[in-house]
């Protein structure tokens, strides 16, 4: 495996997917926690040092422990990481020369042989990159040459091959530097690996690691029926069998059919022990008159740790709580400027559950981005329907009815909703939106169906793409579709007789209504 020490780039994450994607297993520790120790009992093939927003100059700026240089194994600098690595090593790196940020080119110097870091780059005699830098080297550490070359950064590339230490003054790991993939898969050819990390392997090396960590014990898991939470049980359960349950609190918030599909695939399917707490009229009718979103979503937050309590206690004795925690979320963030964020929304996930209940936690997705555990649900069986499936939030369709929620507009709701996601999937439009749904309006207008007048809800529809929700922007859909979909909505769902779409993009709007 390989260790990429962070320095805080903002694209330190990119480095970790172009290798996962290229079947190496690596991960990303943060340089704080790095030490000499750490270091030689992770046992690396491979290091990778990143950039980051620091100044090598600067008195204190951050460096990797020593042993990095002595653990006998090839070594890529980074931006950041070149100049760590040419101070570190007896080279000079300085301040105040032309900053260069964005698009450069950088062109072979020297001589090199076959086997470099070079194999099947500089085929018109330069490649273009990706530059971000105010320090530049200015004299090399000793038994490093300089192997790349562009205006600004006369040491673009530089090698110490008996060492195996390189160092690329420029962002291979973006895709702005199109043949960067091919650097790095340069480096981790030289460094051994040879892109053999499966999600077959994966799936064995975490259900041992699954079986080491529990024994004999229990282990109950919150199934909401998204990816995270439905490959979490299936390979847990793989792993202990009938020692996990699954708790799956309906709380009368799920699109139609969502219960049904959730409880027949997982218990009936494959069979795992599952409580399904149908606990509709317990938050519906907390709901009642709660018009205001945070209200609503510490409502239901507050419900659904009580209830999910409730059901986990009458098993008995479980010491473990399974969770689909992803990478992304583990990541420590490098900060170097930390500031307070405003809550835009107050998220409900099942966090203050472990303390309470006073259980350990099981997560074996927490090594995984988001389409790796979809490769693993594949790989565990689970249907392309349920690996595919668009993220739902945790308050469900509350927030996708704005002010106070009524059943009456939740089963309009899930009528038109369930319209809208047909005529997607029938347009073969599902897997080039990140989400998509109906929101329904707290406003009625008036419309004329057949001779009569007709006095009903409005409704949005929004589709978004997006890459990891953060920002997204909305579905360029064509009028013929947005023109048959409206006309389906109002002809098939009582209680809807205007169809608007939301243009919104993220930023200013978010993707959920509230
Ligand atoms: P927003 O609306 O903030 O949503 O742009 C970004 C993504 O997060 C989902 N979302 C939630 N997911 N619990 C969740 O598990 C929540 O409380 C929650 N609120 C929003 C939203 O569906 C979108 O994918």
């Amino acid at each position: 495996r390989l260790l990429i020490v962070d320095f805080g780039s903002q694209v330190t994450q990119l480095i970790a997917r172009r290798l996962r994607e290229a079947n190496i297993y690596c991960e990303i520790h943060p340089f704080q926690s790095v030490t000499d120790d750490s270091l030689r009992a992770f046992a690396p093939r491979a290091v990778i040092l990143s950039g980051g927003p620091a100044s090598v100059t600067a008195p204190g700026s951050p460096r990797p422990p020593k042993a990095v240089w002595e653990l006998g194994v090839p070594v890529l600098g980074i931006c950041y990481g070149q100049q760590v690595m040419m101070t570190e090593l007896g080279g000079r790196v300085e301040s105040g020369h032309e900053r260069e940020f964005g698009r450069a080119f950088v062109a072979p110097a020297g001589a090199h042989g076959e086997d470099t870091i070079f194999a099947g780059l500089f085929g018109d005699g330069r490649e273009e990159v990706w530059m971000s830098h105010g320090d530049r080297v200015t004299q090399l550490a000793p038994g490093f040459e300089v192997i790349g070359t562009s205006p600004n950064a006369p040491c673009a590339i530089v090698a110490d091959p008996a060492r195996k230490f390189f160092a690329v003054q420029f962002h291979p790991e973006v895709h702005h530097t199109p043949n960067g993939r091919r650097l790095l898969a340069n480096f981790t050819r030289l460094a051994g690996f040879t892109g053999d990390w499966t999600m077959a392997a994966y799936r064995e090396q975490a259900i041992q690691a699954i079986r080491d960590q529990v024994g004999d014990e229990k282990v109950i898991c919150g199934l909401s029926g998204g990816v995270d939470s439905s490959v979490a049980a299936v390979l847990i359960h793989e792993a202990i069998g009938d020692r996990l349950t699954c708790v799956f609190v309906d709380h009368g918030l799920l699109r139609q059919n969502e219960a049904d599909e959730v409880v027949g695939m997982f218990r009936d399917h494959y069979n795992i022990p599952l409580i399904h707490a149908d606990e509709s009229d317990l938050f519906l009718t907390a709901l009642e008159g709660v018009g205001d979103p945070e209200q609503k979503r510490k409502t239901i937050g507050k419900l659904f740790i009580e209830v999910f309590e409730k059901h986990a206690r009458s098993i008995g004795g479980a010491k473990f709580l399974a969770q689909g925690t992803l990478y992304p979320d583990v990541i420590e963030s490098v900060s170097f400027s930390g500031g307070p964020s405003v809550t835009i929304k107050s998220h409900h996930n099942v966090g203050g559950l472990p303390e309470r209940m006073d259980m350990a936690l099981v997560e074996p997705l927490r090594e995984l981005f988001k389409d790796e555990v979809r490769a693993l649900g594949r790989e565990l069986g689970l249907p392309e329907s349920f690996v595919g499936r668009h993220p739902f939030p945790g308050p469900g369709l509350a927030i996708r009815c704005p002010g106070e929620i009524t059943r009456d507009k939740l089963e309009i709701l899930r009528k038109a909703d369930a319209v809208y996601i047909d005529q997607i999937r029938k347009h073969g439009l599902y897997d080039e939106i990140w989400q998509a749904f109906v929101a329904i309006l707290p406003v009625r207008t008036v419309g004329v169906m057949g001779d009569g007048r007709t006095y009903d809800y409005a409704c949005a529809l929004r589709a978004v793409t997006s890459v990891d929700g953060m920002t997204a922007d909305y579905y360029p859909y064509t009028h013929a579709f947005l023109g048959e979909t409206a006309t389906r909505i109002i002809n098939e769902v009582h209680g809807i007789n205007r169809v608007t779409y939301d243009i919104t993009s993220k930023p200013p709007g978010t993707i959920e209504w509230e």
